[in-house]
């Protein structure tokens, strides 16, 4: 048996011998041979899609159709008629007559992709073309029948999306006859590195440069990172790496800059990194900055031209001081407890904001950007490590960003 899960990993293009893993291509394999719906499930990233093809390939169904159909990303006004067709005439644009998913997967195996995402009133119609093999097109009352395997996925939790109204209980178990869970790698420590080899490997024979290698304090921190993305973000990591590092072999604080969720366990040594696979992180926080800036500024033109008329000196007296534009100056008058005499305090030289002479400052994003960064590094005399963490962008942005606006 293990040298055929071996085998079939090979075929799939499946890295990993972790228990949970092996134990959920077992369950595909036992389940292929039947028609039994099967519901994977795992979080986002952890390899789902690979297990419907398992599926249809050890099925008696291998010759027929295979189609997979990412739920979420049809819209909500066409998915039924995707999934089960329509009638010329049944919608506006709809001008002719149209075979949906189920029809021409008749014989074979569709795998859902997403299914929590399904609206309601198309998951009617999945819970009867499960149970009887029965649907209607859009627009029409003539009942079909199909002979479809139904395979499903979701990274969801489908019973919160039972008690918050959203997915039909009935569907639920109707879905999930065998459930495929597949682990996080988190949960696959051994995993992570042959991961990583694999990967390395692959990207090395795409950019035509050598495969980066891993120092030991380096995989140390590979195999004690959470990965919320799970093998869909190592392996982006894995690219991002092994385009951006000039030395092939990585150790832990390069790696360091490449992982998100480092800096939540190790605050100080990376507080200000970039999220890796937020990469518009680093420009967020300029635009921020830049909008707090323009604030400002718009709050001090406002000043400038309506001045206020109370001047909040001091929180000692009763009441706020009047003050008026004299002659002579700027006239403060206090009244209250503090000022027994009641006269008026004269300032003989206000600060004087000469409105005409301001000059409007550029907004213009990248000017920003610039002065942003150039202040930085003058900030730190040049070190770039410093700079980069007072900006809030990873040492490696600010480097590209260096040479893309050509700073010293
Ligand atoms: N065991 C594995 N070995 C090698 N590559 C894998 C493995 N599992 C997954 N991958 C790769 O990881 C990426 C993510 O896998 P997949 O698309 O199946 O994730 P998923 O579980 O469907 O995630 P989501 O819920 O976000 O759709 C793909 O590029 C896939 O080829
Ligand atoms: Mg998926």
């Amino acid at each position: 048996m293990f040298e055929h899960l071996q085998s079939i990993k090979q075929r799939f293009g499946i890295i990993g011998n972790d228990s949970g893993l092996n134990r959920a291509i077992d369950k595909a394999l036992r389940v292929a041979p039947t028609d039994i719906t099967v519901l994977i499930t795992g979080e986002s990233g952890v390899g789902k899609e690979n297990v419907p093809k398992i599926i249809h390939q050890y099925s008696h169904r291998k010759h027929g159709p295979y189609f997979a159909v990412n739920c979420g990303a049809i819209p909500e006004g066409t998915i039924d008629s995707e999934l089960f067709g329509h009638e010329k005439g049944s919608f506006t644009g709809a001008a002719t007559t149209r075979k949906g998913y189920f029809e021409v997967a008749d014989g074979g195996t569709l795998f859902l992709d997403e299914v929590g995402e399904l609206p309601l009133t198309t998951q009617v119609r999945l819970l009867r073309v499960l149970e009887n093999g029965e649907f209607l097109k859009v627009g029409s009352s003539k009942v079909q029948k199909t002979d479809v395997r139904i395979v499903t996925a979701t990274n969801k939790n489908l019973l919160k999306l039972i008690s918050d109204g959203k997915f039909r209980e009935d569907l639920y178990y109707r879905l999930n006859t065998v459930e495929i869970d597949l682990p996080p790698l988190r949960d696959r420590k051994g995993d992570i590195h042959l991961l990583f080899r694999k990967f390395a490997s692959d990207f090395a024979q795409k950019y035509g440069k050598p495969a980066i290698r891993l120092t030991p304090d380096a995989i140390a921190i590979l195999e004690s990172y959470e990965w919320p993305g799970n093998i869909r973000q190592l392996r982006n990591i894995v690219e991002e790496i092994s385009v951006m590092e000039e030395h092939r072999s990585v150790d832990g604080e390069t790696l360091k800059h490449y992982l998100p969720l480092y800096r939540k366990r190790f605050p100080t040594v990376i507080a200000s990194e970039t999220a890796h696979f937020d990469f518009n992180k680093d420009r967020e926080i300029l635009y921020k900055l830049i909008f707090d800036l323009k604030k400002d500024i718009d709050t001090l033109k406002s000043q400038i031209q309506n001045p206020p008329k109370t001047l909040h000196l001091t929180e000692n007296y009763k009441q706020q001081p009047t003050v008026k534009q004299t002659d002579e100056g700027v006239e403060i008058i206090y009244q209250g407890d503090n000022y027994d005499d009641n006269k008026p305090h004269i300032l003989n030289d206000p600060p004087i904001i000469e409105v005409d002479q301001y000059q409007e400052e550029s907004l213009s994003l990248q000017d920003k950007e610039i002065d942003l960064i150039q202040k930085a590094l003058d900030k730190y005399h040049g070190k770039r490590k410093k700079a980069a963490e007072e900006l809030g962008i990873s040492e490696r942005t600010l480097y590209r960003k260096i040479k893309q606006y050509n700073l010293q």
